[in-house]
C-alpha cells in the first residue's frame, strides 16, 4: 500500500499575492530585483532539470557523486526515522538517502517541502510508489516561512541540497538556519549541500552555458510575470548576464534591457521604465568555504560532525547535529 498526502500551507492565492508583492517591490526599487523562486513554474522547473545535465553545470553531478559515496554513512550516523527535504523539487538525489535509510530499516516517513505544488504532486506519488513502506507527506510551503508546520516526532534528518541555501544572502541564511534549529530537537540532523568558491573561469560558464539554457531559464521569470500578472515584457529584449561578485563571493544573474522599455504590469496597474542597458537582478547564488559553512551552522546552534567534498573539491556536503 502506498500512502501519500499533500498538505497545502500556501494556496494559489497566497502565491499570487507573494508574486505581486515581490514584483511591485522589486520593479519599483533601485536597482531592480526579483527573487529567484519565481523561475520555477512548470517550464522553469524543466529548464532547471536541463541545466543540471549541461556540461558546464557541475554542482548537481558533484553533489550526486558525494551522496552516492556517502549515503550509507549518513544513514548509519543519523539512523533517521523521518527524512525532511526542503526545496525538494523533483527529489531525484534524495532517493540515494531514502535507499540508504530504508536499508537501516527504521525509516518511516518522507516529508518533502516545496513551493511548487506541481513538482510535489508528481514527486510524492513517484516516491510513495517506489517506497511502499514509508509514508510520504508532502508540504506545499515556503522553506523560509513554514518550517514550524513540519511534522514532529521520530528522529529527523532535514536535507537542504543542491546549493539552494546560496540563494539567500548572509542575513537571510542566518535567520533561516536559526529557524531550522528552533524546529529541531537536540540530536536531530541537518544535511546541507553548498557549492564552493572556485575560479570564475569555472563558475561563470556554469551560469552562462554555451547552449543558452540558463539564459532561457533566466528569461523565464519574465514569462511567468507576463502570464500571472498580465505584464508585457519582451523576454527576447533582455540579455542574460552572469557575473562573479568576488567581494560577496556569489554569482549574480541579471537580465539587461537591450533598449529602453516601458513595461506595463496590468494586474498591478503599474508601469515600469527600463533605461537602455538597465539590469534587473534575478538571482544570487552564493559560493562557500567549508569553514564558513561550519561557522554559520555553529552560530545557529548546530555542531558539524561530518563534511565531504567530491573528488575535484567543487562541492561540499555538511552533516550537522542540533545541539
Ligand atoms: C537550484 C538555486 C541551486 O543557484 O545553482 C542554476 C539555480 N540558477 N543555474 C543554483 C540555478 C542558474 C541553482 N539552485
Amino acid at each position: 500500500m502506498t500512502a501519500e498526502t499533500l498538505l497545502y500551507l500556501i494556496s494559489d492565492d497566497d502565491i499570487t499575492r507573494a508574486l505581486r508583492d515581490d514584483v511591485r517591490t522589486g520593479l519599483t526599487g533601485s536597482p531592480k530585483v526579483l527573487p529567484p523562486r519565481w523561475f520555477y513554474d512548470a517550464r522553469g522547473s524543466e529548464l532547471f532539470e536541463e541545466i543540471t545535465r549541461l556540461p558546464e553545470y557541475y554542482p548537481t553531478r558533484a553533489e550526486r557523486a558525494i551522496l552516492t559515496e556517502r549515503a550509507t554513512e549518513i544513514a548509519a550516523v543519523t539512523r533517521a526515522k523521518t527524512l525532511v527535504e526542503l526545496g525538494s523539487g523533483s527529489s531525484d538525489k534524495t532517493r540515494l538517502l531514502l535507499d540508504a535509510l530504508s536499508r537501516i530499516g527504521e525509516l518511516g516517513a518522507f516529508v518533502p517541502l516545496d513551493v511548487s505544488a506541481s513538482a510535489l504532486e508528481q514527486s510524492t506519488v513517484d516516491i510513495a510508489t517506489a517506497y511502499p513502506g514509508i509514508s510520504v507527506r508532502g508540504v506545499v510551503g515556503d522553506f523560509t516561512r513554514h518550517l514550524s508546520a513540519l511534522p514532529a516526532g521520530g528522529k529527523r534528518l532535514v536535507a537542504f541540497l543542491g546549493g539552494t541555501i546560496g540563494n539567500l544572502v548572509p542575513a537571510e541564511r542566518a535567520a533561516f538556519l536559526h529557524e531550522v534549529r528552533a524546529e529541531l530537537d537536540p540530536g536531530e540532523w541537518l544535511l546541507v549541500g553548498t557549492d564552493l568558491v572556485k575560479s570564475p573561469h569555472v563558475l561563470v560558464p556554469a551560469y552562462d552555458d554555451a547552449a543558452g539554457v540558463t539564459a532561457d531559464f533566466n528569461r523565464n521569470v519574465l514569462r511567468v510575470i507576463n502570464r500571472e500578472l498580465g505584464a508585457d515584457f519582451d523576454p527576447d529584449g533582455f540579455q542574460h548576464v552572469a557575473v562573479w561578485d568576488a567581494r560577496h563571493e556569489w554569482i549574480e544573474m541579471r537580465l539587461r534591457a537591450s533598449r529602453p522599455y516601458r513595461v506595463t504590469v496590468r494586474a498591478l496597474d503599474l508601469t515600469v521604465d527600463f533605461a537602455d542597458g538597465e539590469e534587473l537582478r534575478t538571482e544570487i547564488s552564493a559560493k562557500f568555504h567549508p569553514d564558513g559553512v561550519k561557522a554559520e551552522l555553529a552560530a545557529a546552534g548546530f555542531t558539524t560532525t561530518h563534511r565531504w567534498t567530491d573528488s575535484y573539491g567543487r562541492f561540499l556536503v555538511t552533516l550537522a547535529q542540533a545541539g
